[in-house]
């Protein structure tokens, strides 16, 4: 069991700053997932959590521990990463006993223990054979049955599934969820795949350029993006984001942009501001006659099974895209009217990116 604990934890590569200042506090048994774009310092900051590499600065503190200089051996933590680097002359048992060996425990125990293992990861019929003779799949399990044949405090995985093909990633995700369920040990897991973040993590952290986004979970990093980035990032299509302005009119908030005129739903009376809206796909709606709303025209209409995807050209240069049940009932050339609820529009400080809390204290509040 391990309560993982990162205090200002920094890397730096010459002029390049890979990890900047990084505080965060796993606890136990959490499941928790690094997601970002290529080289914003995810595999960095968890190869300092391994003791792989040495931070410039901070500390990292295992259940209240500073092991900040301490080995890896010394951490009670394993490893699976993106290219599981098993013994291609050992057998699947003997790759998983691996870790046992080298700790001197004895022949009987060992064979319990990776008969054990490979019962909770269904490798028990394959046990004789050598990794050229497995899948991908049944490699990334060995792999996974020679960090768990240990009973660490925590796994650490970078891109576990990255060499999986796309039905194997589901199935081995589900795994590993199930695992994490079963053994209550902390995980910490590294990808760039939003949908393995989203469906795994019990918290998100998103980073950026080294440096932190926003933690919180799923739902929180989705519903509430803490800035254009976070926005921009989860959510397939994307959120739409808009440069638009928000003003009173009447006493009540509105926001406004080329083609653009939506209620905020808000009584306020402040001078009118800069913003970048957010609007997701799957929150527009074709509005009834009336409703001004966004004013467009559809250029395309994709199906994507169950569902449609409409983008919409928005005032001059503007684009737009709506996500929901198909048929929406467009077709390419048509003008439209769409809506989208008060509750759902995202605003977010022009400058900084950061979200605005407009729901609880109005636009007024300085950025
Ligand atoms: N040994 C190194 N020497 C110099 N620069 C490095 C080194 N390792 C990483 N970097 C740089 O640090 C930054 C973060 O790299 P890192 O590997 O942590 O990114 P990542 O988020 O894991 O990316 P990916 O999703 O592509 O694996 C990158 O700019 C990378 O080029
Ligand atoms: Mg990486």
């Amino acid at each position: 069991m391990s309560r993982i604990q990162l205090e200002g934890l920094t890397r730096h590569f010459g002029s390049v700053t890979a990890v900047n200042d990084i505080w965060i506090d796993a606890d136990d048994g959490e499941f928790l997932v690094l997601l970002g774009p290529s080289g914003c310092g995810k595999s960095t900051l968890l190869r300092m959590m391994a003791g792989l590499l040495p931070p410039t600065g901070g500390r990292v503190l295992l259940d209240g521990r500073d092991v900040t200089h301490t080995p890896p051996q010394g951490r009670d933590l394993a490893m699976v990463f993106q290219s599981y680097a098993l013994y291609p002359h050992l057998s699947v048992a003997r790759n998983i006993g691996f870790p046992l060996r080298a700790r001197g425990r004895s022949r009987a125990q060992i064979k319990a223990r990776v008969e054990e293992v490979a019962s909770v990861l269904d490798l028990s019929g394959l046990l004789d054979r050598k990794p050229r003779q497995l899948s991908g799949g049944q490699r990334q399990r060995v792999a996974l049955g020679r960090a768990l044949v240990r009973d660490p405090g925590a796994f650490l995985m970078d891109e576990p599934l990255s060499n999986l093909d796309s039905k194997l990633r589901s199935t081995t995700r589900a795994e590993i969820s199930a695992l994490h369920r079963r053994l209550g040990a902390t995980f910490v897991y590294v990808t760039h795949d939003q949908v393995e973040a989203m469906t795994m993590a019990t918290r998100i952290v998103l980073m950026n350029e080294g440096a932190v986004e926003q933690v919180g979970t799923p739902e929180q990093v989705y519903d509430e993006p803490a800035s254009v980035f976070v926005a921009g990032f989860l959510g397939s299509p994307a959120m739409n984001l808009v440069e638009a302005g928000v003003y009173a009119a009447d006493g009540r908030l509105r926001v406004r942009s080329e083609g653009i005129d939506l209620p905020l739903g808000i009584d306020a009376d402040v001078p009118a501001r800069p913003v970048v809206l957010g609007i997701r796909p799957e929150h527009l709606v074709v509005a009834g006659e009336g409703d001004a709303g966004v004013r467009g025209v559809v250029s395309t209409v994709e199906n994507l099974g169950s569902e449609e995807v409409a983008h919409v050209r928005v005032g001059s240069e503007g684009r737009m895209s709506l996500r929901g049940p198909r048929p929406l009932g467009l077709r390419a050339g048509d003008p439209v009217r769409l809506t989208a609820p008060p509750g759902r529009l995202h605003l977010f400080d022009p400058d900084s990116g950061r979200r605005l809390a407009w729901q609880a204290a109005p636009v007024t509040a300085p950025a």
